[in-house]
């Protein structure tokens, strides 16, 4: 109920100062034909914002991934920013130097680097793993049961984890008034800040607010694996996704099927809403990094890590926090015969006497899974235009 009332309040603070929402706003001349000149100088935008619009499937919706529609002019002014270097202290870095379309925003490397060639503590997070931010992350109420943000959880919101990625002396190395100051002086803002905000005004609050909203626009919802279902869908009602897809091969629905029965406890039937949002999958018996517990302290945390989702997975690797797989196969071997049996392993990856409970594939079907994990692979997300770099 709290949590509706502030979503109605923030609504209608977005709705009260945000010109875009005009619904006489026309069409025509989005930008003055000096703006646009001024814009195409810099960057490949087209004269009418593209749509961010984000129609809800079915098979998702029913386990609640509804996305929330984005504003496109304050997307386009996002999608500007993640991909500009100047917001580094090197000029060098932007949020896409780690988090590359190619690789579903991730990255391919274990530790990405950051300004001065830096090295990040952590692989970096993979943002088309989420099939869409808004339903996973809560982030339009932030409420106190939104999952958070960073492999051990550290940020509560998308704005604090934004802030934390610019700040950072390992990523981009910027204070706020620096970031600031750097974006007035780049004459393409201007425009695209007065479209996106009445007055204009290019301050640290709105560049985060745009930011996030780039990164909420993303929808990786077209996967072959969503395809099949719809399609399977159409022909007898398949809302669970528990019977095997007529479009699928029979090495993938062997694949979906022992999916469904090992993993699907943890990272979700879609592969994209973990049923559980953390845990110890007994990488190591000593973990170095301590995940969840080297933030709060807690000793059930120790070593323990968010529950990443599985969207677009074969395009992320390496894999694991520290990227310490580098194939698919890898990760297959490790669920088959590798769980260790660290202090907080999950209770679902334990036999009844507690002890690790390898799951012992056979050749067969460790191909199997990795041939179904290839099916969540999305190509009009990985090649969108409308996502990619828009610098010249
Ligand atoms: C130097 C590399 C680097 C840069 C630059 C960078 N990131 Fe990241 N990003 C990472 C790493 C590494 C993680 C995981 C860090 C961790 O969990 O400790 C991450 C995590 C994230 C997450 C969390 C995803 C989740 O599911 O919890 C988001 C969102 C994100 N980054 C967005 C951004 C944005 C937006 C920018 C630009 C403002 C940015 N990043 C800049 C490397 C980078
Ligand atoms: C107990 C819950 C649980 C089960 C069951 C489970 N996983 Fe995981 N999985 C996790 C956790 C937690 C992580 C993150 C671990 C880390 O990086 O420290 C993870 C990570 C992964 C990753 C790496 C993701 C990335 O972005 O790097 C893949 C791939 C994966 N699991 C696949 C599977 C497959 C395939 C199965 C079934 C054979 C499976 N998982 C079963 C909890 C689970």
């Amino acid at each position: 109920m709290k949590s509706l009332f502030l979503l109605a309040l923030c609504s209608l603070l977005v709705l009260s100062c945000k010109k875009s929402d005009d619904p006489w706003r026309t069409n025509f001349d989005h930008y003055t034909p000096e703006d646009y000149a001024l814009i195409s100088e810099y960057l490949n935008l087209p004269e009418t914002p593209y749509s961010y619009n984000i129609e809800p499937v079915r098979h998702l919706a029913i386990f609640g991934i509804i996305p929330t529609q984005q504003d496109a002019d304050m997307v386009t002014l996002g999608r500007v920013l993640f991909y500009d270097k100047s917001l580094s202290s090197t000029g060098t870095i932007s949020c896409a130097s780690c988090h590359h379309q190619e690789y579903a925003f991730g990255d391919n490397k274990s530790h990405s680097l950051g300004v001065n060639d830096r090295a990040s503590k952590r692989n970096s997070m993979a943002l088309g793993a989420v099939i869409n931010f808004t339903p996973y992350y809560d982030v339009t109420t932030n409420g106190p049961n939104a999952t958070r943000f960073f492999w051990d959880n550290r940020a509560g919101t998308a704005m604090e984890q934004i802030r934390e990625a610019m700040n950072n002396p390992d990523e981009m190395d910027m204070n706020p008034h620096q970031i600031t100051a750097s974006v007035q002086a780049k004459p393409y803002y201007r425009p695209l800040f007065e479209k996106a905000f009445v007055g204009g005004a290019i301050t640290e609050e709105n560049i985060v607010t745009s930011i996030r909203s780039y990164v909420n626009a993303l929808f990786s919802g077209n996967s072959r694996f969503d395809q099949a279902w719809i399609n399977t869908d159409k022909v007898k009602l398949e809302p669970l996704g528990l019977n095997p897809f007529k479009d699928f091969t029979q090495q993938e629905n062997h694949g979906k099927s022992l999916y469904m029965i090992n993993c699907a406890v943890c990272h979700g039937p879609t592969a994209a809403n973990p049923l559980v949002s953390s845990g110890s999958n007994g990488l190591d018996l000593q973990p170095v990094d301590l995940g969840i517990g080297g933030v709060n302290g807690l000793t059930k945390d120790m070593g323990v890590f968010k529950n990443p989702p599985l969207r677009n997975i074969a395009q992320t690797a390496p894999y694991m926090h520290d990227g310490r797989f580098a194939t698919l196969e890898e990760v297959v071997d490790h669920y088959s015969s590798g769980i260790k049996a660290h202090e907080n392993l999950h209770f679902l990856l334990r036999e009844p006497d507690g002890n690790p409970k390898q799951m012992h594939f056979t050749q067969e079907e460790k191909e199997a899974i990795v041939a179904f994990l290839h099916t969540l692979t999305d190509q009009e997300f990985l090649t969108a235009v409308k996502y990619a770099d828009p610098f010249k």
